[in-house]
């Protein structure tokens, strides 16, 4: 990609998104489960543009959202309710209500309180909730602990017991209807093992259930595959398809993928320019237009992205690259090699299509960034960037003369 183009024509800091590249992410994993019924819900959090939704939509994708916004986007987008699950430990009665009326797939209840809630809702509407309980396997993932979940310790899911029980009330109530199970014990994770124990833990509970007459039909085995950063080995993803029809063998159930990062994450370029560099005493800075604002998985994961400065072979030196953000953690990169850089230089900060866009923010009275599509070999904006008009519109007209 030409990525000086890019950057001259629709400004910086800048999100650039290969759509090419996602499909052929979201069709290998729709690929491994092709032997069985399957549905592929994207997690919608980690890059919830409405073109870049209305793009998986044209392939197939279902969406896994985590609030009444994000269903409201995958709606808005083209992807049909029945494709479309609903997850969250904090769900609230709006929410909940918005899904039923609209007559999504399943609701991942997280605790009995909120199957209470459910029913409850239901009620009120004169519905069936159809639902399925987010079990807990107490399986250590191996990853960040900001994004394990899969432990008892982490605040996701219910234990196997209580899970029981939710499902045998389920059963019981007129206004829900137990219809799939849900697992996501992570995500970034580049171990096998831990995933396929927990689907081990969670068949097994499907079978009990069977027993009961509880009719379990969709499996969901969560997201959480991992992309390449820097050097990291990754779980083959036939070997990940292989255990897992392995593992559900003999259980008619549709699977269901929650994928995020594994789909969007490499297909993502933030593109910053560089506005100044200095040294303080021996230490060389980068100052580039791009900020913690627009990406915070350095600052607040230690997350390590590929950077490079475009089209330039000048001999490298150590550096850190910083964004102009007023304070110190307010970097995309410490003590990386770097060709000596000058104004309006372009710095490509490579893996950011998942948790990138979506997690920034105003900080510092900043606006988002731009974000742009390219397809086969066009171009084209799919979110402009954030006017000053914009960010104040929600408390200008409060402030009084
Ligand atoms: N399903 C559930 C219930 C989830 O909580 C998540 C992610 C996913 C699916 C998608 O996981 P993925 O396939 O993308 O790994 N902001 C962090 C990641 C947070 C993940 C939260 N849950 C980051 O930038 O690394």
């Amino acid at each position: 990609m030409d990525f000086k183009k890019l950057a001259t024509k629709y400004g910086t800091p800048c999100f650039v998104y290969d759509f090419d590249n996602i499909i052929k992410k979201y069709n290998d994993i729709k690929n491994i489960f092709k032997a069985r019924k399957s549905l592929v819900c994207y997690a919608v959090k980690a890059n919830s543009n409405l073109s870049l939704l209305k793009h998986l939509n044209t392939a197939g994708a279902g969406a896994d959202c985590v609030s009444v916004g994000e269903i409201r986007r995958a709606i808005l987008a083209g992807i049909k309710p029945y494709r479309i699950i609903f997850s969250g430990v904090g769900k609230k009665d709006d929410e909940i209500e918005y899904a039923l009326q609209h007559d999504i797939l399943f609701i991942n209840i997280e605790s009995s309180q909120e199957l209470a809630r459910v029913e409850q809702v239901a009620k009120e509407l004169g519905k069936v909730a159809r639902i399925s309980v987010r079990i807990n396997p107490d399986i250590n993932p191996k990853t960040h602990s900001y994004i394990s979940t899969g432990l008892h310790e982490n605040k996701f899911g219910v234990d196997i017991d209580e899970a029981k029980r939710l499902y045998i009330y389920a059963k019981n109530s007129p206004h829900l209807e137990p219809i799939g199970v849900h697992m996501h014990i992570g995500s970034q994770l580049t171990q096998l093992q831990p995933i396929k124990e927990a689907v081990n833990i969670v068949a097994n509970l499907v079978r009990n259930l069977q027993a009961l007459k509880i009719d379990i039909k969709f499996f969901d085995v969560g997201g959480g595959l991992a992309i390449r950063y820097t050097d990291e080995k990754l779980i083959d993803i036939h070997d990940y398809g292989q255990m897992i029809l392995e593992e559900l063998h003999g259980l008619d159930v549709t699977i269901v993928t929650e994928p995020g990062r594994y789909i969007v994450g490499d297909s993502g370029y933030l593109l910053t320019k560089v506005l100044y560099e200095k040294a303080n005493d021996s230490k060389r800075f980068v100052i580039v237009d791009g900020a913690m604002n627009d990406l915070i998985r350095p600052s607040l994961y230690q997350a390590t992205h590929r950077i490079e400065v475009y089209d330039k072979a000048d001999e490298k030196s150590l550096c850190t690259v910083v964004g102009p953000i007023c304070e110190s953690g307010d970097f995309f990169a410490k003590d990386i090699s770097l060709p000596s850089t000058a104004r309006d230089d372009i710095v490509v900060i490579h893996d950011t299509g998942a948790y990138g866009y979506t997690m920034s923010s105003n900080y510092n009275s900043r606006g988002k960034a731009v974000q742009v599509a390219v397809q086969d070999g066009d171009d084209r904006c799919i979110g402009a960037a954030e006017t000053f008009d914009d960010m104040i519109k929600l408390d200008l007209e409060y402030m009084g003369e």
